[in-house]
């Protein structure tokens, strides 16, 4: 008889289901059990060990990852709660992204780690994994990989900074690196006081403290119900972001079947939710590109949202939580103020309460078992319905000829609310480089009026989409206390910045027919935020007339430029590893 026929084969060690789900398999499913048993032991573990369920657990840590520096204890917290559970805690690396050392766009490197995320857990005989992230995309595309692998996933966040402290007023990453940079640019700082603030933009490792992508997606994911409700905005120094780890390793042993798979979890409703959640709190941009990345891996909602989902429920939503960029206040407040807890309470009519979360019970039942008041409830912080920070529509989608594919804007993050119904005259830059070049040229004819339009920085255009959608504002203008303008890209943008800035705008500008890519300085760019609109006030014929001409000679002049420009870059980049330091 052979002696492997007695280990118990519904266990992912010692299945044969395993090999069936593509385990590694060496000939007969007997002979690759006996050797997979053979090189687990190598680490050590025991027979009991290996019976038990197997938990992995995502390594992201990395040197160049502050935002992840406290991994090794979130580690250490989750074993402990998976092994007071009964079940065996497996740690295994992916890759590490930290959203300033990702050249040459972040954005390129979420695709790559969601595919790793989605590879290694399908990959490994694990029965659920936790995926420990934070910074912007990390949690993304641990999402995308999650979902597509369908394994049961607990995402686990490494949350956010403390804020830091310059000359009495507490300052944070990273809103107030912008707006500072902005105020140093404009001639009203000197170089000590921001090199003085430079030292306390992040004075704590964890994830940019204000509501920023990260903030942002570890918002959605409890409200998603993948995470505990606090675990969205406890800091990463606290003490209770280590028992939301332990908390965090107990669920994962509970959740090991298949009713806990994310996709039968996710439903249309919580996405809702999510998206609710969005409006509610003026969550980051770049969450309406990874939500629907998110959502089109899973294949029962997929195509069932779109980008005009999320401004009609924003029409519905009020921004309740205040802070930056949209407001004054940081994610500690947030957590102190009751964090998701108390925002979901406060949100509660404009829920799906019936949708599911990891521990089997509803989100209703969730928000049952927690009482609003018992936190030290801050109604300043996080709004009621009746109170809005802004009465609707955080987050506002844009259409006209300019945009036909549609154009996203953070509309509650305006620093000058006149812009958002605003028309001026365009002024062109055609990429990153010839704004660089120009912006701060003393004879651009700019006033506080005109409509600055980056082009080139789309998907396509600047492969990877980068976070260059911020344009600065002129010198000139600044130094005159001109603190907001108009600003228009087919770009992504940091969350955590403000100002009144179109961003998204499809088809972006290199698209053969794009009507954003025959913008020229002088034509008057219309913006109507009550109507949704954004338009190109010349006449159509002219606006044909340009896009032929552009097909016949510009787009491969256009392309000829973008060829060089890359290759550019990437020399730049090999010479200046060689050359000097990368920081
Ligand atoms: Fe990591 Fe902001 S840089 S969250
Ligand atoms: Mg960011």
């Amino acid at each position: 008889a052979n002696p492997l026929e007695d280990y118990d084969l519904s266990h992912p060690m010692n299945s044969k289901v395993g090999l069936r789900q593509g385990l590694t398999a060496y000939g007969d499913a007997h002979f690759s059990l006996f050797l997979r048993k053979a090189f687990i032991k190598a680490a050590g573990y025991g027979e009991d060990a290996l019976t038990r369920p197997v938990i992995g657990i995502i390594n992201t840590g990395s040197g160049f990852n502050p935002c992840h520096a406290n991994v090794p204890q979130l580690i250490e917290a989750v074993k402990r709660g998976v092994q007071l559970s009964g079940g065996l805690p497996i740690e295994f690396p992916t890759i590490s992204l930290h959203e300033s050392f990702s050249s040459p766009t972040s954005m390129y490197l979420r695709n790559l780690m969601s595919m790793d995320t989605e590879e290694m857990i399908k990959a490994q005989p694990l029965d659920a994994c936790i995926m420990i992230g934070g910074c912007d995309k990390t949690v993304p595309a641990q999402l995308m990989g999650g979902i597509s692998a369908n394994k049961p996933v607990l995402p686990l966040v490494t949350g956010p900074m403390m804020p830091g402290s310059y000359k009495g007023a507490r300052i944070g990453a990273c809103t107030d690196c912008r707006n500072n940079w902005a105020a140093y640019r404009a001639g009203l700082m000197d170089i000590e006081d921001i090199a003085a603030i430079n030292d306390e933009l992040a004075p704590t490792f964890g994830t940019c403290g204000v509501m920023g992508t990260a903030s942002t997606m570890a918002c959605l994911l409890a409200s998603l119900g993948l995470m505990p409700l606090r675990g969205a905005s406890a800091p990463a120094v606290s003490a209770t972001r280590l028992r939301v780890a332990e908390e965090t390793g107990k669920n994962a042993v509970a959740a090991v079947s298949d009713e806990h798979r994310p996709q039968a979890i996710l439903t249309k409703e919580s996405f809702l939710n999510a998206i609710t959640v969005l409006q509610a709190i003026g969550g980051s941009t770049n969450a309406v590109v990874h939500l629907l990345a998110i959502i089109n891996r899973h294949p029962a909602v997929a195509g069932t949202i779109s980008l005009d989902t999320f401004d009609e429920i924003g029409r519905k939503t009020p921004l309740l939580v205040d802070l930056k960029p949209s407001g004054d206040n940081y994610m500690t407040d947030f957590h102190n103020a009751g964090g998701m807890t108390a925002l979901l309470h406060t949100l509660r009519p404009l829920l799906f309460l019936g949708a599911k979360t990891i521990t089997g019970q509803s989100l209703g039942e969730v928000l049952d078992a927690s009482v609003a008041h018992d936190f030290p409830y801050s109604r300043e912080i996080i709004r009621p319905l009746s109170n809005p920070l802004y009465p609707r529509s955080s987050i506002v989608v844009l259409r006209g000829n300019l945009a036909p594919g549609g154009a996203v804007m953070k509309a509650s993050a305006s620093k000058d609310r006149r812009l958002l119904n605003h028309a001026g005259p365009a002024i062109v830059f055609s990429d990153t480089e010839d704004l660089a070049r120009r912006i701060d040229d003393p004879e651009l004819p700019v006033t506080a009026d005109s409509v600055l339009v980056l082009q080139g920085i789309g998907p396509i255009g600047f492969p990877g989409m980068p976070e260059a959608g911020l344009l600065p504002l002129p010198r000139k203008l600044g130094a005159i206390g001109v603190q907001d303008m108009l600003r228009i890209s087919d770009g992504r943008m940091s969350g955590t910045a403000g100002g009144t800035i179109i961003l998204h705008v499809s088809p972006e500008s290199v698209v053969p027919g794009s009507v954003f890519g025959v913008v020229r300085d002088g034509d008057i760019i219309r913006c109507d935020v009550e109507n949704r609109v954004i338009q190109l006030d010349i006449p159509h014929e002219e606006i044909a007339r340009r896009i032929e001409d552009k097909k016949t000679y510009g787009f491969n002049q256009k392309q000829e430029r973008e060829n060089e420009r890359v290759q550019r870059f990437v020399r730049a980049q090999c010479e200046s590893g060689r050359a000097r330091s990368r920081f």
